[in-house]
């Protein structure tokens, strides 16, 4: 980060000019330095929902919206989602440098020795009505992992807070597919460490004890794709939850079930359960244009699920490859008169021809394919947002771990702008009985 420019701000005609540093990073925009504007104006900026606003610095992900550029530690999620595995990915996005066969195998080795749930947690579970959102279990298990590792939670300790890192990305499929089996009364299934990530998660979510079962290749090499590419995303509004969370010293864990709380929203992860939803309730590419015409209209709630993005101002890279994987495990299964997917096809065709759209620039985000294909996969609607959690853990305990070895870290307190009544005084007649 280098200083160069300043920027000059005057606040009247017969006022001093104060100038603030421009910092610039290795890509993207400059930043104006204003962390002594309120001790050198008595004024504070006002930025609700962060459109112009820079939270930190990070060496980790790197979008561009105007050109459609999402970059992990440099290498493009094009490349990354076609020549890597998660497993390298998470190794990549954990310590900066894709790793070498030996680091792969022990990265990996140290996973699967953490796949397990303490037989306490499995208890938890018992507690969750039946019918209860996996997003839900997720928050409450995951939070409750702080219970259980007292030793290792020093945050300071760089060794502590990477165990927790291996901890959390290895028991998150376990944690999650324990609350798919617990929705449909079926017995939790043990992780098989002979198995990769994303091949355990499948046999952990489908497999019985009454039937053998193996995943299908094809679906463990899609699931890992979607895992890729849903990784890590900059300071989207969960990671930015887990920063603030962590910020305060709180564990890594609670951190990260907060994480899972803000990702659930409709607006952030849980759209891709919502665009599936959105495409059932449509039903047909006869009603698609009723539908066009409802995301418009500004006195009507709805929103064209899948589409748009605060940063993605271009087409969002990852919808593309999602939109490849789709294709792709559509025809292996199968499947390519998929209905909703031709349904998909012709709602994004048409939107983007769609003057609204086209001046809005609103362009398929990465949650528009995943419902389509995780439903491809056998994956219940349910779980679309777990499993965006599940692979967005990664991210979250990456930019965690960054930010809690930054030196310019402090607690995140954010100010306001008050525009509630002024000073008065209770009723002295008043009895306080
Ligand atoms: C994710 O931040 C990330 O990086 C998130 C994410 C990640 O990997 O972490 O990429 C994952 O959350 C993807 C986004 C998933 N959400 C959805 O698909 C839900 C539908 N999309 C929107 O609600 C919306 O587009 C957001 C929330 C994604 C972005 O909202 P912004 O940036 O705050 O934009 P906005 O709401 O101010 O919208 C700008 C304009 C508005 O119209 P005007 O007030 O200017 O007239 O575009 C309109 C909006 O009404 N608009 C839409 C729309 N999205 C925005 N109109 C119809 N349908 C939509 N989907």
């Amino acid at each position: 980060m280098t200083e160069q420019r300043k920027a000059t701000l005057r606040l009247g005609e017969n006022t001093e000019p104060i100038e603030f540093p421009i910092l610039s990073g290795s890509m993207g925009p400059d930043t104006i330095d204003i962390r002594t504007l309120y001790a050198k104006s008595g004024l504070f900026t006002y930025d609700p929902g962060f459109l112009s606003t820079a939270s930190t610095k990070s060496n980790i992900t790197f979008i561009d919206g105007d050109k459609g550029i999402l970059l992990y530690r440099g290498y493009p999620i094009e490349q990354l989602a076609t020549r890597c595995d998660f497993m390298e990915v998470c190794h990549l996005l954990l310590t900066g440098e894709l790793p070498t066969d030996n680091q792969k195998q022990h990265f990996v080795n140290t996973i699967k020795s953490h796949t397990m749930l303490h037989e306490q947690l499995v208890r938890f579970y018992t507690g969750f009505r039946r019918d209860a959102h996996p997003m839900a279990v997720m928050v409450g298990v995951v939070g409750a992992l702080s219970a259980f590792y007292h030793e290792a939670m020093d945050i300071s300790d760089a060794l502590h807070r990477e165990q927790s890192a291996f901890r959390l990305i290895a028991k998150l499929p376990t944690i999650a597919a324990m609350a798919y089996k617990y929705n449909i009364g079926q017995p939790f299934i043990y992780p098989r460490n002979d198995l990769s990530y994303a091949a355990n998660f499948l046999y952990m979510m489908f497999a019985t004890p009454a039937e053998k079962y193996e995943p299908n290749p094809v679906i463990v090499r899609a699931l890992d794709r979607i895992l890729i590419l849903h990784a890590d995303h900059e300071q989207n509004a969960s990671t930015s939850t887990v920063r603030l969370a962590g910020s305060s010293g709180a564990n890594p864990f609670a951190c990260i079930s907060a994480g899972i709380a803000c990702l659930w929203g409709p607006a952030h992860g849980g759209a891709n359960e919502a665009c599936l939803n959105m495409l059932e309730q449509i039903g047909d590419v006869s009603r698609i244009n009723e539908y066009i015409k409802r995301a418009k209209d500004k006195t009507d709630g709805f929103r064209l699920m899948g589409f748009g993005h605060r940063v993605y101002k271009n087409f969002d890279p990852r919808a593309k490859l999602m939109r490849e994987t789709c294709h792709e495990v559509l025809n292996e299964m199968g499947l390519h008169n998929n209905r909703l997917f031709k349904l998909a096809l012709e709602l994004e065709r048409i939107a983007l021809e769609d003057e609204y759209f086209v001046a809005k620039k609103l362009y398929p985000n990465v949650d528009f394919y995943s419902g389509i294909v995780q439903r491809a996969l056998g994956i219940p609607t349910s779980m679309f947002t777990a499993i965006f959690a599940m692979a967005r853990t990664v991210g979250w305990v990456a930019q965690w771990n960054e930010m809690i070895a930054d030196p310019d870290q402090k607690i995140g307190r954010p100010r306001q702008l008050y525009t509630g009544t002024g000073h008065r005084d209770v009723p002295t007649d008043k009895i306080n009985n």
